[in-house]
């Protein structure tokens, strides 16, 4: 960890990570995948320490590489950093999410911070037949990696690849509290039962996870252990990222047959989860590995399985 509350100093408050020196693992293994050529000219974005960025203008020259981070702190250091070792890649101060028009067009984007969804101008600025690589999340579950590849018509589209934690890009994050953000006394839930187990949906199975996520772009979830009330050992929490629905499923501490389910706002979340659940094992309980995406130039994502005839079902 390089950095933590961007910076800010956190006093008496919550600690989180915002900069990182990404694992030796999962760089060389972002590197194998983006597979750049001599010629290439690679635009990074999420300089951090600017050692990836220094990989990269080691292989390619410094003059083909352009890296971006939005921290100016971090983004005056990384620059030192690379210096100090005789490297020259071009770093750059900035919002990686509009990427960086005047070096464009690149053959290969490379994201070092998640995305959940994928900025348009990262398709402006990338080549036909170019590649964009970038970690993946939902608000459900976080996953991997994104490979697209760049068409002629300048649509993008490609396959998921495991497994990646990343922080995710500044203007995409949330910061939602059940609490602060979501339940408000007044609100009167509509009450119902459920066969289907919350740890079906938030547990050790992560196809599972990943498939919902898919489906369920907007919602986000927390467990809530022993939360005080009567009958209840385990509440899980479901809410959209504009707090708009909620649901809450109970566990009582002894059936694992039948969950009280409570449900508030437009959307019946609980009833969206068992549809996707559903969905999910209709079509055999892929892995994340056959899913793929599709990106218009306008800012469309479309999630497929196995291929481009069979979308994913989007619910909300
Ligand atoms: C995991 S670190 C990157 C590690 C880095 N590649 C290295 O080699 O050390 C993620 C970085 O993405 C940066 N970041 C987040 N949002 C960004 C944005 N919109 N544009 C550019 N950088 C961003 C963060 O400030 C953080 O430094």
């Amino acid at each position: 960890m390089t950095q933590i509350n961007d910076g800010e100093d956190p006093d008496e408050g919550e600690r989180w990570p915002s900069c990182s020196a990404s694992a030796p693992s999962i760089v060389l293994r972002m590197l194998d995948m983006l597979n750049p050529l001599p010629s290439h000219r690679v635009l990074e974005i999420g300089t951090g320490t600017g050692w990836n960025a220094g990989l990269l203008a080691h292989r390619l020259g410094g003059d083909q590489v352009i890296t971006m981070e939005v921290d100016p702190a971090l983004s005056m250091q990384a620059a030192v950093n690379v210096m100090n070792v005789r490297l020259d890649p071009h770093v750059v101060c900035g919002d990686g999410s509009a990427g960086y028009a005047p070096g464009a067009p690149y053959d290969r984007i490379i994201s070092t911070c998640s995305v959940r969804s994928v900025p348009p101008a990262w398709l402006a600025q990338t080549q036909p037949g170019g590649m964009i690589l970038t970690p993946w999340e939902t608000p459900w579950f976080c996953y991997g990696l994104l490979r697209l590849e760049m068409t002629r018509e300048r649509n993008a589209w490609g396959r998921f690849h495991p497994h990646s934690s990343f922080m995710l890009m500044r203007d995409q994050r949330t910061d939602l509290r059940i609490y602060r953000d979501v339940v408000r006394d007044e609100h009167v839930p509509r009450e119902s039962e459920t066969r289907l187990s919350p740890w079906a949906v938030t547990g050790d199975d992560w196809a599972a996870q990943f498939a919902l996520g898919l489906q369920l772009r907007d919602v986000w979830r927390t467990w809530h252990e022993s939360p005080g009330v009567e009958g209840v050992a385990s509440r899980l929490w479901l809410a959209t990222t504009d707090g708009a629905s909620w649901a809450a499923v109970d566990w009582d501490g002894h059936t694992d047959e039948r969950f009280m389910v409570w449900e508030h706002g437009p959307r019946g979340l609980w009833s969206e989860v068992e549809a996707a659940y559903d969905w999910w094992s209709h079509v055999g309980s892929p892995g994340p590995e056959r899913f793929g995406m599709s990106v218009t130039p306008d800012g469309r994502h479309t999630a497929w399985l196995d291929s481009l005839g069979h979308p994913v079902p989007v619910l909300g």
